[in-house]
């Protein structure tokens, strides 16, 4: 079906054809915007006179003389130095969102960006062998909403969860594994999540025995040590020790994933062992061009503008001395395999802030030897930390980092609480669903209502809150909505009525929810997530007021019960629509 332009788009585009009958030399954008004062704001004339040099206010006159008002605009006036307040008429709201309604597809007529193009996005990147903690939850859930948003808008993406494979540490572990062999061993055959937990804490105990033997033990550090050179230089029996780390490592990912209600594909994972074929060649070309130099041995790129406290330059290195290679050039290799092999135009990371010099040294870099440059770019989505209660980054009592599952157990239980208290007439698995759903929905919400950058408090008590800006409060929004459908039942159909005059909260809500489309265009082009969860608290808070104020089945006439029922409809499917870009589940009833 052909998409719906929104009505800030053609109320846009009335004024702009308006502004060129007007100044014939202007191709015009006025910029509309929400207003308390009237349905929209054009906020742009001011400007405008002032390039032309003319007076704003008669400028702002001579447009209004010349558009139409009628089927879309009710009335349009001056006010202030040179502002336009326009209201659109009823029948228009609810003629777009009948519109809307009539799009069986999902997408309540939200269009696809005019020129979507390819890319690669670097999200939920644990590391093998190690627990996964708070920082790992914000880049998958982060990572995730911005997948689902700029896929929305006709995005190719590629997923890529760079997780933490290889290294030197890993000597240790495939040493001290090949002496014991079995310590990896596990009954496993239980439920995902248990499996996942008995994974972890496998490789937890060996890990510890096997620090505590390399740091007590000096014949075992020597053959440690050799296992690296052997891992490095691929020896079979080295490199099925290793895989077995892996696997066992990604068993409780995909657990702790599948908790998160995430979805995760095995063929995205491609951690920084996928790119240890490119590595050598990286340095080569990273040599050749004289972006990389020789110091002291190492392979190093220098920037003018990054200096240590003493003053001397800190370089990149690309290579280490002794030969091996680190981070940096697994960045840069992985940076050309997603240009030129996956043939991304953009690169998105979304990794912590704490990396972020890491990354301007990595992007400059690959734009020096010419693997970026202005049409392919890479961005990091930096994202700020978790903070407990107290405003200090998360920790336990005994200053240890906290498990992410952890928290994700104690969020489910402290949400099926909440559900057990309100239910009505639900089930004990129903309640234990619901509780999972609405805990994990308040996890992610927390994270993706404040902006990436900022570093936001995990307070499980404000989270699960019925009352503000939380997902349950949604999701309570969303079942009531939900439950009122079900009473009207098929009897009173939800069928739109442009005839009928409208109340200032149906006004409201009708415009609000006719922007969905613009705020996911908005929050998908500047990777901001939060955008969105600020515009579906919006809606909510605008149903809410609409339904206090309008009876829905006691309505006046049947007409009106039916275009309210409409209203309700399409709010619910705008909430049910955004709530599932943000990765959040709507239960039907709660
Ligand atoms: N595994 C890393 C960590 O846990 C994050 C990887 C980020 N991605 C990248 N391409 N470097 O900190």
């Amino acid at each position: 079906m052909a998409p719906v332009t929104s009505l800030s788009d053609a109320v846009d585009q009335h004024l702009s054809s308006a502004l060129t009958a007007t100044l014939p030399e202007t191709v015009g954008d006025v910029l509309l915007r929400r207003s308390d004062r009237a349905d929209f704001q054009a906020n742009g004339i001011l400007a405008l006179a002032k390039k032309e040099k003319r007076n704003p206010r008669e400028l702002a006159t001579d447009v209004v003389a010349r558009v139409t008002t009628g089927e879309l605009i009710q009335d349009i006036e001056v006010s202030g130095p040179g502002f336009l307040n326009i209201t659109v008429t009823d029948a228009a709201i609810i003629r777009n969102l009948a519109e809307r309604y009539a799009d069986d597809t999902g997408r309540l007529g939200v269009p696809t960006a005019p020129h979507p193009g390819t890319t690669v996005i670097d999200y939920a990147q644990p590391n093998v062998a190690k627990e996964m903690h708070v920082g790992h939850l914000r880049s998958a859930v982060i990572g995730d909403a911005v997948v689902q948003l700029l896929e929305f808008t006709g995005e190719t993406v590629v997923r890529r969860h760079h997780i933490g494979d290889w290294g030197t540490q890993f000597g240790m572990l495939i040493q001290y594994l090949d002496e014991h062999p079995h310590e990896l061993d596990h009954g496993g055959t239980g439920d995902t999540g248990d499996a996942g937990e008995e994974a972890m804490s496998g490789l937890n105990r060996l890990y510890k025995a096997a620090r505590g033997l390399f740091d007590a033990d000096e014949e075992f550090k020597t053959r440690a040590r050799r296992r690296v050179v052997d891992l490095q230089a691929g020896d079979e029996h080295t490199l099925a020790m290793w895989q077995k780390f892996v696997d066992e490592s990604k068993i409780y990912f995909f657990s702790v994933f599948e908790k998160l209600d995430l979805e995760v594909r095995d063929p995205d994972i491609v951690g920084e062992s996928g790119y240890n074929d490119m590595l050598a060649e990286t340095c080569r070309l990273l040599e050749e061009s004289g972006v990389a130099v020789r110091s002291e041995g190492a392979l190093c790129v220098f920037f003018d503008d990054v200096k240590g406290p003493d003053g001397n330059p800190v370089p990149l290195i690309v290579q280490k001395s002794d030969g091996g290679y680190g981070y940096a050039a697994t960045d840069l290799s992985a940076i050309r395999d997603r240009v030129f092999h996956l043939k991304a135009d953009t690169l998105l990371y979304v990794v912590d802030a704490r990396q972020s010099l890491h990354f301007r040294m990595v992007f400059d870099t690959a734009r020096r030897a010419g693997w970026l440059n202005d049409d392919t770019t890479a961005h990091q989505l930096a994202f700020g930390t978790v903070l407990g209660k107290d405003g200090k980054p998360f920790k336990t009592r005994e200053g240890e980092t906290v498990r992410l599952v952890d928290l994700l157990d104690e969020a489910i239980e402290r949400a099926s609480a909440v559900v057990r208290e309100k239910a009505q007439d639900l089930s004990e698995e129903e309640i234990a669903e619901r509780g999972a759903q609405v805990g994990i929905g308040a996890v992610k919400y927390a994270d993706l209502s404040t902006s990436a950058s900022r570093d936001y408090k995990f307070d499980l008590d404000q989270m699960v809150s019925l009352h503000g800006d939380t997902s349950v409060y949604l999701q309570y929004a969303y079942a009531r909505i939900r439950s009122i459908l079900r009473r009207a039942g098929e009897t009173r159909p939800a069928v739109a009525h442009p005839e009928l005059a409208l109340h200032e909260a149906e006004r409201a809500l009708g415009l609000h929810a006719d922007g969905f489309g613009t705020t996911v265009a908005e929050a998908a082009g500047e990777y901001a997530p939060h955008k969105l969860a600020a515009y579906l608290y919006q809606l909510a808070s605008l149903y809410t007021t609409f339904y206090d104020k309008c009876p829905v089945l006691k309505a006046e006439t049947p007409e009106q019960v039916e275009n309210r029922l409409f209203l309700c409809e399409v709010t619910a499917r705008t909430l049910h629509r955004g709530m599932a870009l943000l990765g959040i589940r709507t239960p039907e009833r709660l």
